[in-house]
């Protein structure tokens, strides 16, 4: 091997065939409702991107726009309202896809509050996806799990393998796993776009099965590109192959 290609892909080192992404049927999380948050910001976006979706095999795609209490002030009403002209292009545009939405919930104060209200959106069989800060864990993570499946919640989180804080400390994900919560692994993370430590806990994560959701947590057509090129990942394969992943069933 010349010096030029020890930093190339050895034949090993990607799949022959990429993933049909139909083996999942539906997508979980994304940002397609056009203009409420950081993702498509037109119809015409969010379009072009659903038929790519199309094309790569999903079947299903729930969107899940942020609702943050700081930069995405979105509700229930917001992002049905948006869902419903979404529907209405797909269906004028003859586009074979279903589409659905529920949100990506920061974990903020905003967040226990909504709850309080108790009008949270969810998708499948009660789920309610969420995330945390990149910076620093939630100070009442514990306690807001705790009160989600007290309320008969199941709980994900969103990219388990993007905060930074907890790559050093595993057993974070085990706690997590153990008390129930599912991990949604961004299917991104398995190329090391995001960062190497990403990846590395991302497969860490799929070698001892505990990932139930895979996501393409898609916002523009950067990710998409990604996306592609995750289907060559021998580590996505050994996700679907290993691990109880739920999409298929939503
Ligand atoms: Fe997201």
């Amino acid at each position: 091997m010349g010096i030029f290609n020890l930093f190339k892909k050895t034949k090993k080192d990607i799949l022959q065939t990429p993933v049909n992404f139909e083996v999942l049927h539906t997508d979980i999380h994304s940002h397609l409702i056009p203009g409420i948050d950081d993702g498509a910001r037109t119809m015409e976006d969010s379009i072009a991107l659903i038929k790519e979706m199309s094309k790569l095999g999903y079947k299903k795609l729930i969107t899940t726009p942020h609702i943050m209490n700081d930069y995405y002030k979105n509700t229930p009403e917001i992002i049905l309202s948006g869902l419903d002209k979404v529907r209405n292009e797909i269906a004028k545009q003859n586009i074979d896809i279903q589409i659905e939405a529920a949100a990506e919930y920061m974990l903020d104060d905003g967040f226990e509050k909504k709850m309080k209200d108790g009008k949270l959106l969810t998708f499948g069989d009660n789920y309610i996806l969420f995330e945390m800060s990149y910076l620093t864990e939630y100070p009442r993570l514990s306690e807001v799990i705790f009160n989600l499946q007290m309320e008969d919640y199941k709980v994900v989180l969103a990219h388990p393998e993007r905060y930074t804080y907890w790559h050093h400390n595993f057993e974070k994900y085990k706690e997590l796993t153990d008390r129930g919560v599912y991990l949604q692994l961004n299917i991104n993370s398995l190329t090391g776009w995001y960062s190497h430590g990403s990846k590395v806990i991302a497969e860490k994560l799929i070698n001892r099965n505990m990932i139930s959701l895979l996501g393409s947590d898609l916002h523009n057509d950067k990710y998409l590109e990604e996306l592609q090129k995750s289907r060559f990942e021998p580590s996505l394969q050994k996700a679907i192959d290993n691990c109880t992943i739920l999409n298929d069933s939503l």
